[in-house]
């Protein structure tokens, strides 16, 4: 017996899936007694159902459990979710409607008044919404969302710049990882010596979460950031990190060693609180020219710290900068994770069913 939350995850055998597995081995807080994913994989072990997909093996603790189907009761107080939005729903609704906490991925709750768009270092105070969810479900449960990966990744780089300057405008030109679309994702003939313009939804979602992140909480609901955000995304031949190439104006005068300050000393709750998840700098400058790059700063921070270099004055906006994420640690299972972990520091996961 031990005293960890009991955790369960839907979409387990996903990309986003197992990356929650790897990430909850040896966790201190959480330990996972549930799995669910598709009628291709219930009723089979773990093992059977998933090839295994990351560096290192498979954890022991999960090769023999039975994958199950995504509708409650699951044995967990809490579950993770990493499922394909169109089904996410229905599905973490009806987690949420029997009293669960929900910790969601996907896309399908993100902009809901009432659902926190969470990236514990930058909008912490917004977790005030779950009140507001009592009404929809009386059962004590909830939903907190993270961001998209692309998002989380451009929100954590503006909120020190909009915090002491005031972001007025942002254009966001994303390159994006192939494990950004799951397994299997893009076909190898479409990627391979090629570069897609397009990602579904993508766009709408960088333009309209950013707002609601860098909102303000005012009484019980958010007010969007009135700044203008314009997103082009491309899906690019890497398989983990996302770029972004970012031009920002501000609305008060800032140095360029003023805007690497703000980067560089951004600290926040996660932070103060030692939250286990959290690195100690969200945000590193790098001064090299040709930096950042995926295959040599996506994991820095353990994945959970993005990369910001290029930081140059801009002709057209007041400053440019590139940014990189690891997408599936902090654009997708570390994220959800670190909001568990803040949940849990400010007594919101008691088991409520
Ligand atoms: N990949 C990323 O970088 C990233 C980042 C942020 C957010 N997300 C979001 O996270 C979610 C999962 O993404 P992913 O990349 O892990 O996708 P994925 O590799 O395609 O995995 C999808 C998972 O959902 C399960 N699933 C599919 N259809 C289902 C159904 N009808 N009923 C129950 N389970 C079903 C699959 O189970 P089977 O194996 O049994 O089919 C699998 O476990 C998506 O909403 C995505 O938008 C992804």
């Amino acid at each position: 017996m031990t005293n960890k939350l009991r955790v369960g995850i839907l979409g387990a055998t996903g990309m986003v899936g197992q990356r929650f597995i790897q990430l909850l081995e040896n966790h201190p807080q959480f330990e996972i007694t549930a799995l669910a994913a598709s009628d291709r994989s219930q009723g089979k072990t773990y093992a059977e159902a998933c090839t295994w997909r990351l560096g290192g093996d498979m954890p022991d603790s999960v090769c023999s459990m039975v994958v199950k189907s995504p509708v409650p009761p699951l044995d967990c107080e809490l579950v993770f979710s990493s499922l394909p939005g169109d089904i996410a729903r229905e599905t973490e609704g009806a987690f949420a409607r029997a009293g669960y906490s929900v910790i969601s991925n996907s896309s399908a709750f993100r902009m809901d008044d009432d659902v926190p768009l969470l990236i514990p270092e930058v909008n912490h105070d917004h977790l005030k919404l779950i009140e507001r969810q009592k009404t929809r479900y009386p059962s004590g449960g909830f939903i907190v969302t993270n961001p998209n990966c692309s998002t989380i990744m451009l929100a954590l780089a503006l909120a020190p710049l909009h915090a002491s300057f005031r972001v007025e405008s942002v254009v966001a030109t994303t390159l994006q990882a192939l494990s950004g679309a799951g397994y299997p994702g893009v076909a190898s003939l479409d990627i391979l010596d090629n570069v897609l313009p397009f990602i579904g939804g993508e766009e709408e979602k960088i333009e309209t979460e950013t707002k609601k992140i860098l909102g303000q909480l005012v009484d019980t609901h958010i007010e969007t950031a009135p700044m203008v955000v314009s997103a082009q995304v491309h899906r690019v031949n890497v398989t983990d990190g996302h770029m972004a190439a970012v031009r920002v104006k501000l609305a008060h005068k800032a140095s360029i060693e003023q805007l690497k300050e703000s980067f560089e000393s951004f600290r926040s709750l996660p932070q103060e609180l030692k939250l286990y998840s959290a690195p100690d700098f969200p945000i590193e400058v790098r001064s090299e020219v040709d930096r950042p790059q995926p295959k040599l700063d996506r994991d820095r921070g353990k994945g959970m710290t993005i990369t910001i270099g290029r930081l140059l004055p801009d002709s057209v906006l007041d400053y440019r900068f590139v940014a990189l994420s690891h997408n599936t640690i902090r654009g997708a299972a570390g994220a959800a994770i670190l909001n568990a972990e803040l949940l849990l520091a400010q007594g919101l996961l008691a088991d409520s069913r």
